[in-house]
């Protein structure tokens, strides 16, 4: 499973790739903006500090507009992935894209019969919205599993389920053990899959036994 992480803050970023662990980057217009710095140079800065693909998604609604705004955003770096939202304008813009070798994360994803459009376009990605859809008492993971189970029936398809709007450990395990090709997770939620109490308690006993031997590995 492929581990990108859904974040613009270069710290964060540049923190979480120096574990290995980071095999791309995505973002949002939401993202960005929390930065409060320009857009592109954000973006060109993520491009450096990982190699696989930075979502930037177009801000256009229509074709015409989120084609002129690809051109711009995939002049920025090689590893850019253009990002739209799963509307008829998007899947317009995504086709025309996708025949021309451009990755596309088609985002904004909530419904199995959206997802199965995305990949008709020739996306490269799509985003289910999984956390949102748990916020309004649906279950983002039947989501998943629907998504997945209908892909398998179209092996022509080379799009990858990119789980989106992951709030907590549960949604990634739940997520791999479905199938999804990718999570996107906040670098919070990368963290905390890290962490186990017990793991914690028993390296501490391991050190305070090892220090009782006086003995260092030198
Ligand atoms: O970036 C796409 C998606 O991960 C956003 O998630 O937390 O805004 O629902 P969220």
């Amino acid at each position: 499973m492929k581990f990108f992480v859904d974040t613009a803050d270069v710290a964060e970023i540049a923190d979480l790739a120096a574990t290995g662990l980071v095999d791309g980057v995505t973002t949002n217009p939401s993202l960005v903006a929390k930065t409060g710095r320009p857009f592109l140079d954000v973006l060109a800065e993520i491009c450096r500090l990982v190699d696989g693909p930075v979502s930037a998604e177009v801000t256009a609604t229509d074709q015409a507009g989120m084609l002129r705004e690809a051109e711009r955003l995939l002049a920025v770096a090689k590893n850019v992935c253009i990002k739209v939202p799963l509307t008829i304008d998007g899947l317009k813009a995504c086709r025309a894209l996708s025949a021309r070798g451009v990755a596309v994360n088609v985002t904004l994803c909530f419904s199995p019969a959206q997802a199965l459009l995305a990949a008709k376009a020739g996306a490269t990605f799509v985003s289910p919205f999984v956390g949102r859809l748990d916020d309004v008492a649906h279950d983002g993971m039947r989501l998943i599993a629907d998504i997945v189970q209908i892909f398998r029936n179209y092996p022509a398809f080379r799009t990858e389920v990119l789980v989106a709007s992951v709030r907590h450990p549960g949604h990634v395990v739940e997520a791999a053990r479905l199938g999804a090709h990718v999570a996107t997770l906040p670098p919070a939620v990368i963290r905390q899959l890290v962490r186990h109490p017990l793991t914690d308690k028993g390296l501490e006993a391991f050190l305070a036994d090892w220090a009782k031997t006086g003995q260092i590995i030198a």
